[in-house]
């Protein structure tokens, strides 16, 4: 084991074999378009589309704050025009780069990922035919959430790298989020992205209003449980039956 950035660090191995992401025609002609542009594993890739592919009950937008050169959020938009009916999916970057490093990211500076545009973008949205993807270009929230608030939310890719994005990202979506909603943190896995790590130690994991599991292709995934009023009030009906013998 090595430690780096003061985090346990080995290669994560696991010992299953199932592997039906290579045997998935319908997943495999998606990834086909998309594979070439990404920073993201197959792994990854494979189950963003297995979770759009289950939340057909859960109302509300996809959305994905993290585009880069758009992998992961066209895969996200071909799934919800295949399973969803196609659903709207947002797709928020400021398309230039990295945004809010801080103390808390020590391999971060600002400004990675700026190798990519809105129009490069938008282009491969339109060679894929995709009508239900609006893309929303600045920082996030404070720049583009304005153009979703209204919005309920039932997926929601958070792929951002570090800490205050990670943190205000989550922190504006977790409201509006449908119960049975999931929230994926793309950077968990990965040490360089310590302060995604600490955020979601620290503030996600644990909540009483969702169950969050670590998988171990990287993904810290979050599913919301009960609405924000549903502990509080639970807990007060609770006390009363309680008061009663029940
Ligand atoms: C690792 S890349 C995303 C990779 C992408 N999901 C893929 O499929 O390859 C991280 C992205 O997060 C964006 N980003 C980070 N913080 C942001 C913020 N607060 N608002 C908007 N974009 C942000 C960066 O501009 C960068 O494009």
């Amino acid at each position: 084991m090595q430690i780096e950035y003061g985090l346990p660090k080995s290669k994560v191995e696991p010992e299953a074999n199932y592997s039906p992401w290579l045997s998935d025609a319908s997943f495999l002609e998606a990834y086909a378009e998309v594979h070439t542009y990404t920073a993201v594993d197959v792994f990854r890739h494979y189950e963003l589309w297995k979770l759009a592919q289950q939340i057909g009950h859960v109302p509300g937008d996809l959305l994905e704050v993290g585009v880069w050169k758009g992998s992961t959020g066209i895969l996200l938009a071909l799934a919800a025009r295949k399973f969803l009916k196609n659903r709207r999916v947002h797709l928020c970057d400021t398309f230039e780069g990295i945004v809010k490093a801080g103390d808390n990211d020590p391999f971060y500076k600002g400004g990675e990922f700026s190798d990519t545009s809105l129009d490069a973008v938008r282009d491969r949205v339109q060679a894929n035919s995709l009508t239900n993807v609006s893309l929303h270009q600045g920082i996030f929230p404070e720049q583009t959430g304005s153009s979703i608030s209204t919005r309920y939310l039932s997926l929601v890719h958070i792929d951002v790298d570090v800490y205050a994005s990670a943190r205000e990202t989550f922190w504006w979506v977790w409201p509006r989020m449908s119960v049975g909603g999931i929230v994926v943190f793309d950077d968990y896995g990965w040490v360089d992205c310590a302060g995604v790590i600490k955020f979601v130690e620290d503030e996600v994991f644990g909540r009483a209003d969702g169950l969050m599991i670590h998988n171990l292709n990287g993904h810290a995934v979050m599913i919301k449980t009960g609405s924000p009023q549903a502990g509080p009030v639970q807990n007060t009906v609770r006390a009363v039956l309680r008061t009663f013998g029940l």
